[in-house]
């Protein structure tokens, strides 16, 4: 019996997830697994936040709320645009939803006709291509490697719009490979979206406290002012305030498209956690110390991965400017041999030979739509960090 659709034979499960699930079973199984495949904060969300989830519960607050939410969290969420970015948001501009993933799910359903494309430079994060075919919509992936500095420009994205286009999907500060845009390089792209007035943007600014150097971030908004009617900023708390599991995230965008994103909202989820909105809300509202002391935990680990990794014959990578990852490209490895005489065809080959072997869990670059690159997450301890570096010394000397 066939259970799955034509759209969602298109798709496959999040491949990080999958790496992840294999890893935790190699550990209950007894195997010294270290997780690096995974891209969530190893913090506790702060305590005044448990707190005004717990209070939120004795309060009452234990229902349904409107699709977009309560108000107090919609004014929060317009106040830190306002604070942090200097943007003007009105309360009716702004959506909220079960996490920034959920967001951009709600945008495509509300927005794509079948056959319209979304371009989208890779490396991306998993989910993207996926949403795009679940939703009718075809993606189409611009490869932008190092050599492009990991970014669109705009002779490319001109080269790369039809008139099927309907969304650009940008990514900065980026996931895997920590890229972070200028303004002039927005602005640059901005131009181009100019001529193309039917084209969207979404831009997903969902690591902006995550700055390891000194590139800042910047939203798109602000880079291209002119296009704030056709574009949807994307944000959330699951990694400025290692709130993951309580699945909230917000949208910022012209109150025709908000507005669809609550109809497609109000059909399936009605609404994302009331307890979860009411701590987003005291972590938006509240002290932003937290934020600040990861960051510094997220840049020491950083240079350390990266120098540990730039120890190792053969692996090319660069200091990422944001987000949690390593993502160095391993060209010089493909076509080696394992030590039980295994070919290494590609990332993925590599990415399961370091589990196996290494007993280390990466997520090869294949998934991201950039081959041939291994995503390692920083988001986890020095001491677990450290180990893992030194297994992979071992595992990487010995192809050959
Ligand atoms: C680039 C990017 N966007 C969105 C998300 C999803 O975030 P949320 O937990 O808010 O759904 C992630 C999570 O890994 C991500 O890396």
């Amino acid at each position: 019996m066939e259970f799955q659709s034509s759209r969602v034979r298109t798709v496959k499960s999040s491949p990080s997830m999958a790496v992840s699930v294999l890893a935790k079973k190699m550990l209950a199984l007894g195997e010294p697994v270290i997780n690096l495949s995974l891209g969530e904060p190893d913090f506790n969300v702060p305590a005044h936040v448990i707190e005004a989830a717990h209070q939120a519960m004795l309060e009452g607050n234990n229902h349904y709320t409107a699709p977009n939410g309560y108000e107090a969290l919609r004014r929060a969420i317009v106040d830190k645009f306002q604070r942090e970015n200097g943007l003007h948001y009105g309360m009716d501009e702004i959506c909220v939803a079960n996490g920034a993933k959920q967001l951009l799910f709600n945008a495509f359903l509300a927005t794509l006709e079948p056959g319209d494309e979304v371009i989208t430079p890779a490396p991306y994060w998993v989910s993207y291509t996926d949403m795009v075919l679940l939703n009718g919509g075809v993606p189409k992936v611009i490869p932008c490697g190092a050599e492009y500095g990991f970014k669109l420009d705009a002779e490319r994205l001109e080269a790369a719009i039809t008139p099927h286009t309907r969304w650009l999907m940008l990514n900065s500060p980026n996931n895997p490979c920590g890229a972070i845009y200028t303004q002039a390089e927005f602005a640059a792209l901005g131009e181009v979206l100019e001529r193309h007035p039917r084209v969207l943007v979404i831009s997903d600014e969902i690591y902006e406290h995550i700055i390891l150097g000194n590139q800042a971030f910047v939203p798109f908004v602000t880079a291209c002012p002119q296009l704030r009617e056709r574009t949807l900023l994307i944000n959330g708390v699951s990694k400025a305030y290692a709130m993951t599991g309580y699945r909230l995230g917000y949208a910022a965008g012209p109150k025709g498209l908000i507005d669809a994103m609550n109809k497609t909202q109000s059909q399936t989820t009605t609404c994302p956690s009331a307890i979860s909105q009411l701590a987003a809300v005291a972590a938006l509202n509240g002290p932003q110390d937290f934020v600040r002391a990861a960051n510094l935990e997220y840049q020491a680990r950083g240079a350390m991965v990266v120098e540990g990794l730039a120890a190792i014959d053969g692996l090319e990578l660069q200091m990422p400017e944001g987000a949690f990852y390593a993502f160095p490209r391993c060209a010089a490895f493909i076509g080696k041999s394992t030590p039980d005489g295994q070919l290494i065809a590609s990332d993925a080959d590599l990415s399961n030979y370091l589990l196996r072997v290494g007993k280390v869990a990466t997520v090869p670059g294949s998934a991201f739509g950039l081959e041939p690159y291994i995503r390692l997450s920083f988001a986890t301890s020095r001491e677990q960090l450290q180990q893992a570096l030194e297994q992979l010394r071992e595992a990487f000397g010995a192809l050959r």
